[in-house]
């Protein structure tokens, strides 16, 4: 009889469990969706309650499927949405609603925090201050609900507020900390420097965690709800594109990471620098211990591609829609489209550009246009990898490719004859949610090492090779993309 361990991804669009056994085998999953809420431009919120709300819609949806679930779940870990913020008062209630990683209110303090600190907090962080990290929405919270401020005792990230309601205990691991500008990369501490300088007292912040940390026990009353056999162990987990990296196997510096969800994602294994460039990357602190990532962000990736579909074809599936645009030649028939349509994070940190289709001909149809959509999400993604690339003096030999981008063959080419890379598929991908699984897995020691959790688990499904004459095609629109921005932000300003 199989132990299991349940990884939980609480993502952006809904939240996801998968329940793996002691070999790596995915024995399902489930998901349940809740709503962003966008009241103004650049506003991006959710209730907390709603992800609760949805952990425990997965535990019944296990309990009703799975005839062994409750007696043979073993340990818990997560895995989740990076930076956005939840505040909770000293009776552990929420403030307010948590404000998201691609909510772009907070541009003056951004730039606040860049006049006062400049370099020093690339130096301290390895990151500059950016729209979607937490400590900008702490000072825009400061600034613009100081009642709502004064109630505040604890500061979380979301899938540490799911863990403290599963469990009752407080704590952030190093992968999600690193992405608030509050932790010190190099001594792996809050910094004393920046919290002291924005009022935020460290005991607001939680204690800081190893991914695969073990935290505590699910709570009694929640055990007693689902009849679970065992008493629960339940592990810190991570950042959801750090669990992303982990689950899929991305390990060296040589392999990269393409994530298409809500956001597009290109990670690949760093070195730890004392000094930063300029900050056009990310760089956090991964789920394997002493291990740091850097990564670009398309903000709206997987997010571009629904807005679209939902806009145009609403009774269409993602499929279909894509289906329907293989036939059209590379290039959408001179079709562009930037999808920088909720701002950019990289290579543009800009929050006021929005997208653009440019080159529209009457001869163009529906086809031309998803074509040119999912081009333009490609393109932007390879403006990361580039920058990633230049500044680790190193080229990846190959990208692992996740989500939305890794659901069809078509999309999984394109990566190929755009990046100019051979792209891997996987034979069990199922995102954030398998690093999570991972890490409750090490931390109930099933495995001693992440190399032999990823030799077990991981399994190569397809290699997408480059095809030259397509790699040349692209080439060529790539450079006129690259131009759209400077042009849009001109005519756009
Ligand atoms: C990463 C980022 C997004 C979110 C998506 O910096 O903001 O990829 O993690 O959940």
């Amino acid at each position: 009889m199989s132990k299991y361990v349940l990884g939980i991804d609480i993502g952006t669009s809904s939240l996801k469990g998968i329940l793996v056994d002691q070999n790596g085998k995915v024995i399902t999953d489930s998901a349940a969706p809740y709503k962003v809420y966008t009241p103004y431009k650049g506003y991006s919120e959710q209730n907390p309650e709603d992800w609760y709300l949805a952990t425990e819609s997965v535990f019944d949806d296990f309990c009703k499927r799975v005839d062994d679930f409750a007696d043979n779940l073993e340990g818990i870990a997560f895995s989740g949405q990076m930076h956005s913020l939840v505040l909770l008062d000293e009776n552990m209630d929420v403030v307010r609603n948590a404000i998201l990683w691609n909510d772009t209110r907070s541009t003056k303090q951004c730039d606040k925090l860049m006049k006062y600190y400049g370099e020093e907090l690339l130096f301290i962080t390895k990151n500059k201050a950016l729209e979607g990290f937490t400590l900008p929405k702490i000072m825009w919270v400061q600034e613009n609900e100081p009642e709502l401020w004064s109630k505040v005792r604890h500061i979380l990230l979301p899938k540490d507020y799911v863990r403290f309601r599963l469990t009752g205990t407080l704590g952030i691991d190093l992968s999600d900390a690193s992405g608030t500008l509050l932790l010190d990369l190099e001594s792996n501490t809050w910094s004393k420097n920046i919290t002291s300088n924005y009022n935020i007292p460290i005991d607001y912040l939680p204690n800081l965690l190893k991914s695969q940390q073990y935290v505590g026990k699910l709570k009694g009353s929640i055990s007693k709800k689902y009849k679970f056999l065992n008493k629960i162990d339940v592990f810190a987990g991570g950042a959801d594109n750090a669990c992303a990296a982990l689950g899929a196997g991305v390990l060296s510096n040589d392999t990269g990471l393409c994530s298409i969800g809500t956001s597009g994602v290109i990670l690949g294994i760093d070195q730890y620098k004392k000094t930063i460039a300029d900050g056009k990357i990310h760089h956090f602190y991964h789920t394997i211990p002493s291990t740091i990532y850097s990564m670009g962000v398309t903000l709206a990736a997987g997010s571009a591609l629904s807005w679209y579909k939902n806009l145009m074809t609403p009774t269409s599936s993602f499929d279909e829609l894509l289906n329907a645009s293989k036939r059209i030649a590379i290039g959408a028939a001179g079709l562009l489209f930037s999808p920088y349509i909720d701002g950019e994070r990289t290579p543009y940190s800009d929050s006021k550009i929005r997208g653009s289709f440019i080159g529209i001909d009457r001869h163009h149809s529906l086809p031309h246009f998803t074509r040119a959509v999912v081009e333009g999400i490609t393109y932007s993604l390879k403006d990361c990898l580039e920058l990633i690339e230049k500044e680790r003096d190193s080229a990846f030999k190959e990208i692992v490719s996740i989500g939305g981008g890794a659901r069809s063959d078509y999309w999984l080419q394109m990566q190929a004859d755009i990046f100019n890379k051979e792209i891997v598929c996987l034979e069990e991908e199922q995102g954030p949610a398998m690093g999570a699984a991972m890490l409750a897995a090490i931390g109930l020691n099933w495995y001693l090492s992440y190399e032999q959790i990823i030799r077990d688990w991981v399994k190569i499904k397809r290699r997408f090779v480059p095809i030259s004459e397509n790699v040349a095609e692209y080439q060529e629109i790539y450079s006129k993309y690259q131009k759209v921005y400077k042009a849009s932000k001109t005519v756009m300003s």
